[in-house]
């Protein structure tokens, strides 16, 4: 109940657009009550083993799956595939991710082809904006890596460095865009394939100029350890949904705006001069 509370709490939930299901990705059908008779199924939990026979398939990969590679690109689109071996040696935060996230993929496009099911992915970024779960997104960990917050001399949040060589040069997108970029391809006849979903590109200064000016008592730091301080963009061409008709309506600043009120309101993190005042 901790877990849906919030979600069994929307509209209607209970009425007719929410039936909750109990299921395990690890557990061999565990899924097949909750998708029988699903015209379509998106499947956004970290994923494992997955028996389905039907539906269509609108799947949630991640930028993981694309950009790291022994030579950095300016732009990675749909074309690019990460090298696993790179990461395995590496080694950088987050890398031990990327090897399941590749299998999986490959193991789905297979069972798809020899299922014949329709198999979209989308890839999305760092995900960042409002939410409705109570605790934190665990994306936020690291865009709110150049936070600290004291309060009477206490440090109630602090920056984690760990997560600055995944921020440096990244990409966001919007979680509102981001859940409208799963239901646009799958409700589009002519939509195949892996498509990126990226709002925007930054580097961690432009984060933190963001942060500094929206939040000032966020303590925000101008340099970064480790980091260079003139990082050139790395973008992530969102260029394929686009010309299928997929509009972003959400920039940096909305994303970290929504990010930071949302925990503000939720206690999740202390709330700020700019915050008291909307309140
Ligand atoms: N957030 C990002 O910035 C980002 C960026 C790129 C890609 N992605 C991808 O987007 C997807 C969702 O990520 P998220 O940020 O929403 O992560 P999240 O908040 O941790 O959500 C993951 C969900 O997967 C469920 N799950 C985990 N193991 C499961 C299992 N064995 N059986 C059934 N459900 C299981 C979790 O359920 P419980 O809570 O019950 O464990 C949770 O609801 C992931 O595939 C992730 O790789 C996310």
């Amino acid at each position: 109940m901790k877990k849906v509370k919030h979600l069994l709490e929307l509209p209607r939930a209970l009425t007719t657009h929410l039936i909750p299901w109990k299921a395990d990705l690890n557990g061999e059908g565990s899924f097949d009550e909750a998708i029988k008779g699903c015209d379509g199924v998106f499947h956004v939990a970290t994923p494992m083993d997955f028996e389905s026979k039907d539906p269509e398939l609108v799947f949630t990969s991640s930028a993981a799956a694309v950009r790291f590679g022994e030579h950095e690109k300016p732009v990675y689109d749909e074309n690019c595939w990460t090298d696993v071996e790179f990461c395995r040696n590496k080694k950088m935060t987050g890398w031990l991710k990327t090897p399941s996230m590749l299998g999986t993929i490959i193991y789905y496009i297979l069972f798809a082809k020899e299922n014949n099911l329709d198999f979209i992915t989308i890839i999305p970024p760092l995900v960042v904006g409002s939410f409705l779960r109570p605790s934190m997104p665990p994306s936020l960990i690291t865009a709110f890596s150049p936070i600290t917050v004291i309060i009477e001399h206490v440090v109630q949040f602090t920056w984690n460095e760990a997560h600055y060589s995944i921020l440096k040069q990244t990409q966001f997108v919007h979680l509102d865009d981001l859940r409208n970029a799963h239901i646009f391809p799958y409700e589009h006849p002519k939509a195949e394939g892996r498509y990126i979903c990226s709002g925007c590109d930054a580097t961690i200064h432009d984060v933190a100029k963001l942060l500094r000016e929206k939040f000032p008592e966020y303590n925000v730091p101008k340099k970064f350890k480790d980091v260079d301080e003139n990082l050139e963009i790395i973008s992530f061409s969102s260029k394929k949904i686009k010309e299928l008709g997929f509009g972003f309506k959400y920039n940096l600043e909305d994303m970290y705006v929504g990010a930071v009120e949302t925990c503000q309101g939720k206690g999740l993190l202390p709330p700020t001069s700019s915050s008291r005042k909307t309140c």
